[in-house]
């Protein structure tokens, strides 16, 4: 009986997802007409057995608060916890830290997800590895390019027998294209004797201390010693554990070959969006709106926005709540947020309008597509590094025939006049 752990992080993590972090915590950001950990705890929820799912974090307390009610009516078999790291003490010494909360229901094994990834989540068929291979620990792969595989955790795994032989986070020359997703399963025999003993080897790690001088000893010591401990607690799964795994032999790779993104550039959003909605499409979810010559399917349209016949969208469109669309619109590859406004005529492709935010009659607010393969949100123009989503935060205006093309919209600013390429802060 596995338990589940959500690693969901806390406010200063989320600085690449600006601007909208500013306005909502990203796991709780909308994809698909969902906030991102809910497509999480429904892939949880399809595995039999389930105990407790934490989520651990070190936002405040409240954040949380109304999603974890929310989930409790949606989820009822599910119960939902959320554990607040008083500071960020990384990916695995928060599990440590929690253990007890953890161990608490005896389970045997435990799933741990990054909450910032979007993917099917095959969790029963990692279950199946570890069972057929008696297995300590069990990693979800998958292949990129090789000039993206540099950003993730990278596996050399035995082609046969899936074994785990080698793992390296990001490292500097490329060493495989089969990379880490930021899922995993651990028996917990395993696990947490590694993190102890991952901590007593920094605690016992000779220190490089500058010599001090004698009239300031004593104070150099105390301030070294506290700031070694601070460092102390941060254990990452990634840089302290996932390699001494490697070394016992029973760390096995379920390779996945559906659909795999990481979210984390606001611009992120937009293909996880996607990825989510043809997911709904193809499982013939009864949420998405049905198709016609104005809707190009999938589309997610919740029930209380307002979407003029004339209006055509899709395909891979949400449109948020209360968010109202006018006559002859045309929505493409994008995101529309709560109370959001698009004037008659307008034009938004590949973009994400925050909430609040107006766009003009006649206003075109683009991005540039990507290739699907691409596990990047920019590319380059005139030589420039730039976003290729273009993200509106909260209450932006857009004036009547403007046109904002690749830009990064700080909120509660007005533009009036075309801007392309730019961050307008
Ligand atoms: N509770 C808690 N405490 N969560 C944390 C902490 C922490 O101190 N630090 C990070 N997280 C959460 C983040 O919110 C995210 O869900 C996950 O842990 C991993 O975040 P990062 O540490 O920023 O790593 P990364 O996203 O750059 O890379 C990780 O994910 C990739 C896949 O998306 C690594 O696991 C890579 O190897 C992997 O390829």
């Amino acid at each position: 009986t596995p338990f589940r752990i959500l690693q969901v992080g806390g406010p200063s993590r989320g600085t690449r997802f600006r601007p909208l972090s500013l306005d909502a915590p990203k796991p709780l950001f909308d994809v698909a007409g969902h906030p991102i950990v809910w497509h999480c705890l429904t892939a949880i929820a399809k595995v039999p057995s389930i105990q407790e799912v934490c989520m651990i974090g070190y936002y405040d307390e409240t954040v949380f608060k109304d999603f974890i009610k929310e989930a409790a009516s949606e989820f009822p078999n599910l119960p939902i916890k959320y554990l607040r790291e008083y500071q960020a003490l990384g990916t695995a010494g928060g599990l440590y830290h929690f253990r007890d909360a953890i161990l608490k229901g005896r389970p045997e094994r435990i799933f741990v997800l990054n909450s910032d990834v979007c993917c099917s989540f095959p969790l029963n068929d990692m279950a199946k590895l570890f069972d057929d291979r008696d297995a300590e620990a069990v990693i979800l792969g998958t292949r990129v390019s090789e000039d993206a595989a540099t950003n993730f955790g990278c596996i050399v795994s035995d082609q046969h027998s899936r074994r785990v032989l080698h793992y390296v986070e990001k490292p500097e020359s490329h060493i495989s294209n089969l990379i880490n997703c930021g899922v995993y399963l651990f028996s917990v025999d395993a696990i947490f004797p590694s993190i102890k003993s991952a901590i007593k080897r920094r605690a016992d790690r000779p220190r490089l201390v500058s010599y001090p001088s004698s009239d300031n000893l004593e104070s150099s010591f105390i301030a070294d010693n506290d700031d070694d401990e601070r460092k102390n607690e941060i254990i990452r799964l990634e840089q302290d554990i996932l390699s001494d795994l490697a070394d016992s032999k029973q760390f096995f790779v379920h390779e996945t070959k559906d659909f795999w993104r990481q979210i984390k550039t606001a611009g992120s959003a937009v293909p996880a969006n996607a990825l989510y909605l043809q997911k709904a499409l193809q499982t013939g979810s009864k949420e998405l709106a049905q198709p016609s010559a104005n809707i190009l399917p999938p589309v997610f349209i919740h029930p209380s926005a307002h979407v003029d016949p004339t209006a055509k969208l899709g395909p891979n469109v949400s449109i948020g709540p209360r968010a109202t669309i006018g006559a002859g619109a045309r929505v493409k590859e994008s995101i529309v947020l709560e109370d959001a406004e698009i004037k008659h005529d307008a034009c938004v492709l590949y973009s994400i309008v925050g909430w609040n935010s107006r766009v003009g009659a006649w206003a075109r607010v683009e991005g540039t597509p990507t290739p699907v393969t691409s596990h990047t949100t920019s590319i380059v123009k005139n030589g420039v590094k730039v976003q290729s989503i273009t993200i509106l935060g909260k209450e932006v205006g857009v004036g009547d025939e403007v046109r904002v093309q690749n830009c990064v919209c700080l909120p509660y600013k007005e533009l009036k006049r075309d801007v392309a390429n730019e961050v307008i802060m």
